[in-house]
């Protein structure tokens, strides 16, 4: 699915971002390689983000555990 139609920048693509350590989506987008342009997207981004992270979070807190 498109999040930001602005630079054409998929939730698989933010999530993959996020999984390598990214926390914010301005820095997301600057890295996938152009920022925000209307800025209409960026809640959704930071949620898709957030929730990667809360995943990834866990996934490592399970695998340290054991
Ligand atoms: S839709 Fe993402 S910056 Fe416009």
């Amino acid at each position: 699915m498109y999040v930001c139609i602005c630079n054409g920048y998929r939730d698989c693509e933010i999530r993959q971002m996020a999984q390598q350590g990214f926390t914010c989506a301005v820095e997301t987008y600057t890295a996938l390689g152009n920022g925000p342009s209307c800025g209409s997207c960026v809640d959704t981004a930071q949620q898709i983000i957030d929730e990667a992270r809360c995943g990834a979070d866990a996934a490592t807190s399970l695998a340290a555990a054991e």
